[in-house]
C-alpha cells in the first residue's frame, strides 16, 4: 500500500472507531426525570469531542486480537469518565467554554454541574461491570488506581494556581496525575481485554503516559496560541487562572529580573485582556512556545520507544502512530 492509502485507511479506521462512540452514547438510555440531573448528562456527552481515549481503547484491543469491538465498553467507560471530570473541572477553573458550547455550570449552575459529573462516573462503572468476571478484577484495579490519581493531579493543579515557587519536575508529575494516566489506561484496558501479555500491556501504558505528558503540554500552549474560533474553550483561561504550566514555568525560570518582576506583577492584574496580552509579550521574547514544543517533543519520541518496545506487527502499530502524531498537530 501507498503512504497515501495506508493513510487514508488510518482515518477510517478512527472514523470507525469514533461513530461506535457517538452511536453508542447517542443509544444510552437515561431517565426523564430528574431533568436537572439527566439533561447536563445528555449534554456534555452529546457536545463530542474528539473521543481520543475510547478510540485509544479500541486501537489497543485491535493491535492485540484483530477485534476492536471487544473494548467497546471499556471505551465507553474511560470516555464517560472523562466527560465526569470535564464537568468537574471547568467549575474548579471557573471556565465559561467547552467544546464551544457553555460550560455545564454556567448553563445550570455549580450544584448540577457536581451532581451530573458523579452521576456519569456511576454510569462510567456500569460500562466496566459487563466485562466478563475474570476480567473484572484486572479492570477495576487498573480504573480505580487511574481514577484516584486523577484526582490527585486535579488537586495539585488547585494548590500550584497558588504557589510560586512550582518546579517543572512537580509540574510534569501533575499532568502525568491529571491527564496522562488516564490515556495510559484507556491503551491498557484495550490490551487487557485484547489479551496482551502483561510485558506489553505495561509497555503500552508506558506509550500513553508519554503521549499524555505531550498531550497535555499541547493543551497547555494551545490555551495561550490557538485559534479561538478553533478551540472550543477560552484561549488565555491557563493565564487568567495564574496556572502552573510549562509556559509559565519555564517563563519564571528564565526570565531576567525586569521580565520576572513584570509576571509577577501580572499575576494580581485584573484587566484579564490586558494580562493575557502581557504575558504573552514576555512569552514572546523568551521563546517560550519554541521550548515548550521542544519539551512535547521529547516525551513523544519516548512514548514512540515504548510503543517499538511492544511485540507485535510492526504495521499493526501504524493506527497509534498515527493518532499520536494528529493528536500532537491538533488545533482543538
Ligand atoms: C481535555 O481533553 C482535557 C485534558 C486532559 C487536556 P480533550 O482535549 O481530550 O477533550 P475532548 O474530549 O476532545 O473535548
Ligand atoms: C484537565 O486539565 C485535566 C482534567 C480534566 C482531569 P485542563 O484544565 O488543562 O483541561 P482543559 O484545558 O480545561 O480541557
Ligand atoms: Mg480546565
Ligand atoms: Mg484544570
Ligand atoms: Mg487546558
Amino acid at each position: 500500500m501507498s503512504k497515501e492509502q495506508t493513510q487514508k485507511e488510518m482515518f477510517n479506521r478512527l472514523e470507525t472507531y469514533k461513530n461506535v462512540v457517538t452511536s453508542e452514547l447517542a443509544n444510552t438510555q437515561f431517565p426523564e426525570q430528574p431533568l436537572n440531573l439527566y439533561e447536563p448528562v445528555k449534554y456534555i456527552l452529546d457536545l463530542g469531542g474528539k473521543r481520543m481515549r475510547p478510540i485509544l481503547s479500541m486501537m489497543a484491543c485491535e493491535m492485540f486480537s484483530g477485534e476492536y469491538i471487544k473494548a467497546k465498553d471499556a471505551a465507553l467507560g474511560v470516555e464517560i469518565f472523562h466527560n465526569f471530570t470535564l464537568i468537574h473541572d471547568d467549575i474548579m477553573d471557573a471556565a465559561p467554554l467547552r467544546r464551544g458550547k457553555e460550560t455545564v455550570h454556567k448553563k445550570w449552575n455549580e450544584r448540577v454541574g457536581l451532581l451530573s459529573g458523579d452521576a456519569l462516573m456511576v454510569e462510567s462503572y456500569k460500562r466496566l461491570a459487563n466485562y466478563r468476571p475474570d476480567l473484572l478484577p484486572k479492570i477495576l484495579k487498573l480504573y480505580n488506581i487511574t481514577a484516584i490519581e486523577v484526582c490527585e493531579g486535579q488537586q495539585m493543579d488547585m494548590d500550584f494556581e497558588s504557589r510560586d515557587d512550582v518546579k517543572i519536575e512537580e509540574y510534569i508529575n501533575m499532568i502525568r496525575l491529571k491527564t496522562a494516566v488516564l490515556l495510559g489506561c484507556s491503551l491498557q484496558l484495550g490490551a487487557i481485554v485484547g489479551g496482551a501479555s502483561e510485558k506489553d500491556a505495561q509497555d503500552l501504558y508506558n506509550f500513553g503516559v508519554n503521549l499524555g505528558i505531550a498531550f497535555q503540554l499541547q493543551d497547555d500552549i494551545l490555551d495561550v496560541y490557538a485559534d479561538q474560533s478553533k478551540f472550543g474553550k477560552q484561549v488565555g483561561g491557563d493565564i487568567i487562572a495564574n496556572k502552573k504550566t510549562f509556559l509559565l514555568l519555564t517563563a519564571l525560570e528564565t526570565a531576567n529580573s525586569d521580565q520576572l518582576q513584570r509576571l509577577r506583577s501580572l499575576f494580581n492584574e485584573t484587566n484579564n485582556e490586558k494580562k493575557v496580552e502581557a504575558v504573552k509579550e514576555i512569552y514572546a521574547e523568551l521563546r517560550i512556545k519554541d521550548k515548550a514544543e521542544q519539551q512535547m517533543e521529547i516525551y513523544y519520541r519516548t512514548a514512540m520507544e515504548n510503543l517499538d518496545a511492544i511485540h507485535v506487527d510492526d504495521v499493526k502499530k501504524e493506527p497509534l502512530r498515527t493518532i499520536a502524531n494528529y493528536l500532537l498537530s491538533r488545533e482543538s
